[in-house]
């Protein structure tokens, strides 16, 4: 049997590839009018999420934080930072106004994959353990009185639907966690049964997702901060609201007149959304099908990923890479977006980080330099997608509170505190995402917002949000 391969010819080749970015290009589109309907499609789905329990894709969680930190906050408090591949825990001392946070430390402890989609107990128990044994480093003179509990900042950075400042169930896993059998459940009390099976005496005096703590944690350090916006593993944003602009608050509204609203943003989705056959494909074989659609197409776990569908494409397609597939290309995940990242400002002549990172990450050698630079053209086409698209949403949020045009004579600033290992190690995404920003709100009203990274927020934020829900608030310190 004679098989006869076909081959396409080398400027075949080219003209196939160049038509498959040509095409991505223009379907990955966010010309400035397509934005501000993003933005404005964003700020309707917000009222409509604030309007009815459902009301939206977009859930609009409150928080039952109803008075972000002054300051004051005085004490020894933990906080535990579960969210991403990595948690954390944190030992802070506040010192109150004059002090500010005295001293912090963490430690860093990554979740072995197979803990993200087994039983809720082997995670919860794997992380109390962990937390015990940071509690056993702490310094003498440091331990709570006999009798008196230590006290947790929990911030756990998925939906959940708080029942109190420190109870709420959760509504669904989202980046790459799976645990069915902590759906529905209460954190709070997973958490709380871990440590008590291990002796560990803990309260978690507040449960906060990672967006409010970074919230709380800008707030302190400056009082003119009004949202937060996480761009890491995945993203989201919260802001304050105001109480009555809340129709499906169920209580007595706060005194303070305001609520932190929790917007899970990352599950936005509109008809505007650039989305393209790879985001379609990425999203059907996700662990979350139909779920997180605007997190899909700006989050640091998904952008590599849309890379590596896209190089696959033309390898398939346009033999980009040579008459084969490379399989290694065939993996899932396997393209993570700080080597995204790195190839993207790969600024050496010939291209040479992505030269290595083709090489080492996927084994695709020999590549030429005219492959690199189109490898290059594919990362910065979704890195600009994503970051332009979160700009458009950091938009929408300040049309929903009237701080999207600026009154005469008004100087008031609007800070918002940025956090998320996207936006600080991913320099072309942040300016990016920056400068959309300013061009989407001219030049005077770029001059009233201010973004703000807000480094390490969230840990810091819910140890300051445990100290305003201490038990022991009014006793003296220790
Ligand atoms: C995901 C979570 C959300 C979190 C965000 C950033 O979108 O659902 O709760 O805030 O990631 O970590």
């Amino acid at each position: 049997v004679l098989v006869i391969r076909h081959r396409m010819s080398c400027s075949g080749k080219w003209a196939r590839a160049r038509a498959i970015v040509k095409e991505l290009e223009d379907k990955c589109g966010t010309p400035i009018g397509k934005l501000r309907q993003v933005a404005d499609a964003m700020d309707v789905e917000m009222h409509a999420g604030l309007a009815s329990e459902g009301g939206s894709k977009l859930k609009m969680l409150i928080s039952y934080v109803d008075n972000l930190p002054t300051g004051d906050e005085k004490g020894l408090f933990y906080a535990l930072d579960l969210g991403g591949t990595n948690f954390r825990v944190l030992r802070v001392q506040l010192g109150g106004k004059e002090e500010g946070v005295v001293n912090q430390e963490f430690e860093e402890v990554s979740i072995p994959p197979h803990l993200m989609t087994g039983s809720s107990d082997a995670l919860f128990d794997f992380i109390a353990e962990a937390l015990a044994k940071f509690v056993e480093s702490e310094p003498e003179g440091f331990h709570p009185p006999p009798g008196r509990q230590r006290e947790l900042g929990f911030t756990f950075s998925f939906p959940v639907r708080q029942t109190s400042i420190c109870s709420g169930n959760l509504i669904k896993w989202t980046k790459g966690f799976n645990i069915e059998d902590a759906v529905g459940g209460d954190v709070v009390g997973l958490l709380t049964k871990s440590m008590e099976k291990i002796g560990l005496d803990m309260r978690v005096s507040a449960l906060v997702n990672d967006t409010i703590g970074t919230l709380a944690g800008g707030r302190f350090y400056n009082q003119d901060v009004i949202a937060a916006v996480i761009l890491g593993t995945g993203t989201n944003a919260a802001y304050v609201e105001r109480a009555h602009a809340i129709p499906k608050w169920p209580g007595l509204l706060p005194k303070s007149g305001e609520m932190v609203i929790n917007m899970e943003w990352g599950n936005f989705r509109s008809s505007h959304l650039p989305l393209t056959e790879y985001d379609q494909v990425l999203d059907y074989e996700s662990l979350n099908p139909g779920e997180q659609i605007f997190e899909k197409l700006i989050s640091g776990m998904y952008l590599g990923e849309i890379v590596r569908r896209i190089l696959l494409k033309m390898a398939e397609e346009a033999d980009f890479f040579g008459e084969s597939v490379p399989p290694k290309l065939k993996i899932p995940f396997i393209l993570r977006t700080p080597d995204m990242s790195a190839m993207h400002h790969d600024a050496s002549p010939d291209l040479k980080v992505v030269g290595s990172k083709l090489g080492d990450i996927l084994e695709i050698s020999n590549t030429s330099l005219t492959m690199r630079k189109i490898v290059v053209e594919v990362c910065d086409i979704v890195a600009t997608r994503g970051a332009r698209l979160s700009a458009a949403g950091i938009l929408g949020i300040l049309k929903k509170i009237g701080r999207d045009t600026v009154k005469a004579g008004e100087k008031q600033k609007s800070v918002i505190a940025l956090d998320g290992g996207l936006f600080e190690h991913y320099t072309k995404f942040r300016t990016c995402m920056e400068s959309t920003l300013k061009e989407l709100l001219g030049e005077e009203e770029a001059e009233s917002i201010v973004i703000e990274h807000s480094n390490d927020g969230s840990g810091i934020g819910a140890a300051l949000l445990a100290a305003s829900h201490s038990q022991y608030l009014g006793v003296d310190d220790f």
